[in-house]
């Protein structure tokens, strides 16, 4: 049975654990090397990922290609507009060649039942790159900085701000699997996934919504926003206007807890869902956390071809 990975749920809060300390195994074992160098046990070696792509993506793009790399494999990209599925090959079909071709497959779409509907007729592990309900592979990483920062995940207390999204979503489903605290600071109206919340809360994770910026962010030691109007969404005046007041600056940051680590699972639109000063200042842990994909990426692979 392949093992996908389409949730954090998926592989379970042990198993994330496990991801983490093998990533941080993993990364402090190749420090200073040349990036596409294999890892000394060159585990995936002879296997390919196939990346379909039907939205833009850098950050995953890069980090599954290096992953597969660094765990001695290789990967190749299948952009959604270039290949038959873009023609109307159905994804069942597309799942079942891809299956006899390459040992695991990397989808980033819109649908999230585009995702299940490829897992289903895939013999192969199939992991989410991003639909629009979820990003599980960006909160490994997001996970793997807190606990990189000193930070234990049973306890913790982090906040988001701004637009309830995919990404958010599975910051969600993480504090159920991992038991911590996420208070939501958006607008009515922009709330994040009502199940995800009620899977968490069940779970023996804290979800706490909130209108108020500075109630969300009050004893949090980590603060993690993104962009308010994610990629397929419509946007416009209204729902930009009803983002301004979870910005995260300098004045926000401060109502956090002392020192507190500011995530962004990037791109950011600048000066909008936050500052210069915040992204480029002493508690942005952004750039730690773009290159973690790399670390969490490998993490994941390894799981789902049943090599961690
Ligand atoms: N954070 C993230 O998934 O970035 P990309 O859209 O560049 O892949
Ligand atoms: N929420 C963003 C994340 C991008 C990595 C989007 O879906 O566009």
């Amino acid at each position: 049975m392949a093992k996908d990975f389409l949730s954090l749920s998926d592989a379970g809060g042990d198993t994330i654990a496990a991801m983490i300390n093998d990533a941080i195994d993993r990364k402090a074992a190749r420090a200073a090397w040349p990036k596409g160098r294999p890892d000394v046990d060159a585990p995936l070696a002879g296997h390919v990922l196939a990346m379909i792509f039907e939205k833009n993506s850098t950050r995953t793009r890069v980090s599954f290609d290096m992953a597969m790399r660094q765990l001695g494999g290789s990967a190749l990209i299948m952009e959604a507009g270039n290949t038959q599925i873009g023609r109307g090959e159905s994804i069942a079909d597309t799942a079942r060649v891809l299956s006899r071709m390459v040992d695991a497959i990397m989808i980033r779409t819109d649908d999230h039942a585009k995702v299940e509907e490829l897992a289903r007729y895939a013999d192969v592990p199939v992991i989410n790159g991003l639909t629009d309900l979820s990003h599980p592979c960006q909160i490994v990483a997001d996970l793997l900085t807190v606990v990189e920062r000193g930070h234990a995940l049973p306890g913790l207390q982090l906040a988001w701000l701004g637009d309830g999204n995919n990404v958010v979503n599975s910051l969600i489903e993480a504090a159920g699997l991992m038991k911590f605290t996420i208070r939501i600071g958006g607008p009515k109206g922009y709330e994040p996934d009502a199940g995800f919340i009620e899977r968490a809360r069940a779970a023996g994770g804290e979800v706490v919504l909130s209108q108020d910026p500075a109630e969300a962010v009050a004893g949090a030691q980590v603060v993690v926003t993104d962009t308010w109007v994610s990629m397929g969404q419509a946007g416009g005046e209204q729902h930009v206007a009803a983002m301004q007041p979870y910005q995260v600056n300098a004045a926000l940051m401060a109502a956090a807890a002392p020192g507190a680590t500011f995530l962004h699972c990037l791109p950011a639109h600048r000066n909008e869902e936050v500052t210069d000063e915040v992204m480029d200042g002493p508690q942005s842990a952004v750039w730690d956390e773009a290159e973690n994909r790399i670390h969490a990426q490998k993490s994941v692979l390894l799981w789902a071809l049943g090599k961690l």
